[in-house]
């Protein structure tokens, strides 16, 4: 069976089963800032969990595209080593959003495996949360005791990120036998190679947040399985990299190549896995850079450039292996064939920069490793550097010090990559943010709030609910700070990266606008006399700085379309920021803007401004 018709076979009997089958999301979330990459199925339908938002089905089944480097889930420095790890991958998927839980799930896993897939039911270890004794039950439906494991969180406890929906699940694991290690069972298996995890049954229950868990309103289900681990399973092969799909792009790798396969296994693991992350990655919009998830990007690319290196590869080649994979997924995910060339330009750009680097980093190697003779000691912080900084993995510098009998500080090297890591953690973590329970069932109870902002700046609207220090209260007295409901209101809220409007309601001042829950428009600031519930306020937006927000709204999309005009239609935003007092954009690119680019984009724009266009809005959700 092919990776196609597994894809295929798994996705018909969920449809079969009631389930509407849902096209995988961008691995490039659109609108979730505390994710770096899709890292699984389920995240396309986070607000469904959370109760934020509901579609016309309670069941449904995908084939979501994966990125798992960077953030919270990062399995890049396994991908080579271990028989089971990529960054790129593709999570087949079934959910059920307050609809079957933990009975139906299971029974589901189970039938899937072995009368869909046939696997070998003696041979399927499951694994349950250590005090789930409900799950543990509905296995012995199925599988003896002794083929019953419980973990605690670290195993059996899934979270997509430091917040949002979580809750303890159930995974099945295929027992691969004494030729991956003599472990009996997988509490024995450390290393998790024999007992293969293939499938993961989340029972979504909580929603994590920054000061800890509320309950769901209504327990979901959220599953995932590796389509390359159960193709491998299927296939009766060892290693994910030698299902159909890779075999026949590592064919490929090996005349760009030029190297057999059978001698430089690692290198083409890794180069295989690599171009799918960035392949898709690009072609889903993201951007190579020295930020965030453009530089866990741009490190993915330097590792896969490293190893081609090992291979005697000089000169770029990995841009080169976009064809091969757009002929091996291209009919499944046709915004690989959409965006060839972007991405072909893109990684080779890259690839040239990061070459020029490296001639110039040979010199820096060389210095770190003179400057380690004396010593005989290569500081930790000296061989992160070389690793985060010029791509130049561990191992290779292990084997150079091991050449010159210098000794690496591997302690001090592992705290610097402890650090660096907590740092990119950092830097998703999620803002302090109200509860959002009691916001989401008073959208529930008042509908959402009504903006009227188009039509009028200055309108008359009874206030509905007063929120100080995060609890709906009565009244908010003279002095107090907190947050205002109207039934209907003229303030825009922040979104999209325009901030929102600001202005008076009555005698409190409007700092910000905000839309912490959909549906809801909350106004921040200040009483500046008593204000109690039901009162009827006069709502004042601040004029003038609304347009002023609403020319740099409108600069955005000048720019946006003037930058198309002289770098080429494939330029995409990424994100902007619009105020008062000045705009951002941000844009995807394969190189800087030349000086006479920026002079022509520039007169570009206030050409169009001067033609005084009439500019029309659109509230688009
Ligand atoms: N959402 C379940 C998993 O990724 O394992």
């Amino acid at each position: 069976m092919n990776v196609s018709q597994i894809r295929d076979k798994f996705i018909h009997y969920f449809v079969a089963k009631g389930h509407t089958h849902v096209a995988s999301s961008p691995v490039i979330p659109q609108d979730d800032p505390t994710l770096m990459f899709a890292n699984a199925g389920m995240n396309q339908f986070k607000d469904i969990f959370l109760g934020k938002e509901q579609r016309s089905y309670t069941r449904a089944t995908t084939s979501q595209k994966c990125i798992r480097a960077g953030g919270k889930h990062n399995d890049l420095d396994d991908v080579g080593y271990t028989s089971r790890h990529l960054t790129f991958f593709e999570m087949l998927g079934n959910f059920s959003f307050g609809d079957y839980f933990k009975k139906e799930a299971i029974q589901f896993a189970w039938e899937v495996s072995t009368e869909v897939f046939l696997l070998d039911p003696k041979k399927i270890f499951v694994s349950v949360f250590e005090t789930d004794d409900e799950a543990y039950d509905l296995w012995l439906n199925h599988v003896p005791a002794n083929q019953i494991v419980r973990f605690g969180a670290k195993q059996n406890f899934w979270a997509m990120g430091d917040t949002g929906p979580c809750g303890p699940c159930t995974e099945l694991l295929f027992d691969r036998g004494e030729r991956f290690s003599s472990a009996k069972d997988p509490y024995e298996d450390e290393s998790g190679e024999r007992f293969l995890e293939f499938w993961n049954c989340v029972f979504m229950q909580f929603d994590k947040g920054p000061h800890g868990q509320v309950l769901l309103k209504k327990p979901s289900i959220d599953t995932g399985m590796g389509l390359e681990r159960i193709a491998a399973l299927k296939q009766g092969v060892d290693n994910v990299f030698e299902i159909d799909l890779f075999q026949n792009l590592i064919r490929d790798a090996e005349k760009i190549l030029s190297r057999r396969y059978e001698d430089h296994k690692v290198a083409f693991h890794v180069i295989a896995d690599h171009i799918r992350s960035l392949s898709f990655a690009i072609a889903d919009g993201a951007i190579l850079s020295n930020v965030d998830r453009g530089y866990v990007l741009r490190k993915i690319l330097r590792r896969a450039v490293q190893f081609g290196r090992r291979l005697g590869q000089e000169d770029p080649f990995l841009h080169k292996m976009v064809l091969p994979l757009i002929h091996q997924m291209g009919s499944t995910y046709p915004e690989l064939k959409k965006e060839q060339s972007h991405i072909e330009e893109m990684i080779l750009n890259e690839e040239e920069g990061f070459l020029r680097t490296l001639k110039r980093s040979g010199g820096l190697l060389q210095k770190a490793f003179e400057e380690a003779k004396p010593k005989n000691l290569l500081e930790g912080e000296v061989a992160f550097k070389l690793k985060d900084t010029y791509g130049i993995p561990f191992d290779e510098l292990a084997l150079m010090a091991k050449d010159m009998s210098i000794k690496i500080d591997t302690e001090g090297y592992l705290k610097e990559e402890e650090r660096a890591k907590e740092i990119s953690r950092k830097g998703f973590e999620v803002k302090e943010q109200l509860s959002m329970e009691p916001l989401l069932e008073f959208v529930q109870q008042h509908g959402p709030s009504r903006f009227v902002g188009f039509d009028t700046l200055h309108t008359n609207a009874t206030v509905i609910g007063i929120l100080h220090n995060g609890q709906f209260v009565d009244t908010l007295l003279k002095g107090q700070s907190g947050s205002l409901i109207l039934d209907e209101t003229p303030f825009y809220a922040e979104k999209g990266g325009q901030i929102g409007d600001v202005g008076s309601i009555s005698a409190f001042r409007v700092d910000a606008t905000k839309t912490p829950v959909k549906g809801l428009i909350l106004h921040e600031g200040t009483a500046e006399d008593t204000l109690v519930l039901s009162q009827v306020v006069s709502a004042k937006v601040d004029y003038a700085l609304r347009k002023e927000i609403e020319k740099h709204h409108t600069a955005t999309h000048i720019l946006h379309w003037a930058l198309q005009q002289v770098a080429g239609p494939q330029v995409r935003q990424q994100g902007s920021y619009v105020a008062a007092n000045r705009l951002r954009f941000d844009y995807n690119a394969q190189k800087p803007l030349s000086d006479e680019e920026l002079k022509l984009i520039e007169r570009i724009c206030n050409e169009k401004i001067r033609e005084n266009l009439a500019v029309t809005t659109y509230e688009l959700g």
